[in-house]
């Protein structure tokens, strides 16, 4: 059983649902063209955040995130998560990626409230893109998907494991990592952070020595977010991926 009551099974089976929900704001987000040239970031994240309302269907319809919105254009995108998100003219050409960490109420069990965590890039249409960018995009992707397999093939490795080989895969395509501390985290249940922990232990980062496949404090299976963002080695741009290891 897990801490609030629900199944490890059940668990799992709503955090895939509520991800594939998180998926669809994507997709309505790409349908409807809101990444277009000439926007600024800001107008693009309210809109965004309407949006959520709308496609996620909370119960209030007021849209809600367990970590605050991301959206970086251009320069921007070389920046971690911890750095303040500047309110750029989107530009053609400009690498754009969004950070989605939406909180979902499941029909399972409403007074449980779900975690996502999803995020992507994209190029805006223009003349003369650089080949780099289209690269950067497609290899964070690829990585992304390289690292998965690897958890998936031996979920005892640690933390520590995930994290450097993420960063020799960046590394022997050409890119850095982001100067962010981790490439990933625990999800689950809102709040993860504070029912099972905010340490070093709980993110895929240098410091955590444990087994992922370790459970949490109530002797739980833990979820992991794995997160690709990689950076030019010279010029002002990266891209962004992040999604659920299951
Ligand atoms: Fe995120
Ligand atoms: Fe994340």
């Amino acid at each position: 059983m897990n801490n609030l009551l629900c199944t490890d099974s059940t668990l799992e089976h709503q955090l895939i649902s509520a991800r594939n929900r998180g998926l669809l704001l994507i997709e309505h987000i790409k349908i409807r063209n809101l990444i277009q040239a000439g926007c600024q970031t800001r107008e693009v994240q309210k809109v965004i955040y309407e949006l959520a309302a709308q496609v996620l269907d909370s119960v209030d319809h007021k849209p809600r995130f367990w970590h605050r919105q991301i959206l970086r254009v251009g320069e921007d995108t070389i920046n971690p998560y911890s750095s303040q998100v500047k309110n750029n003219v989107i530009q053609p050409g400009d690498i754009v990626f969004f950070d989605l960490g939406t909180v979902l109420n499941m029909e399972v069990n409403p007074v449980l409230r779900i975690e996502t965590d999803l995020g992507r890039s994209m190029i805006v249409p223009g003349p003369n893109i650089d080949p780099d960018k289209v690269k950067i995009c497609n290899d964070c992707e690829r990585i992304f998907l390289e690292g998965k397999a690897y958890y998936l093939q031996n979920q005892d490795m640690t933390g520590k494991d995930l994290y450097e080989y993420i960063s020799h895969l960046a590394r022997s395509n050409g890119w850095q990592l982001s100067s962010q501390f981790h490439s990933g985290h625990l999800i689950g249940v809102f709040p993860h952070e504070r029912i099972l922990g905010n340490t070093q232990f709980d993110y895929i980062c240098l410091e955590n020595t444990k087994p992922m496949s370790a459970p949490d404090k109530f002797g739980n299976k833990r979820y992991w977010i794995l997160e690709t963002h990689l950076v030019h080695p010279h010029k002002l741009f990266g891209a962004f991926y992040e999604d659920l290891l299951l």
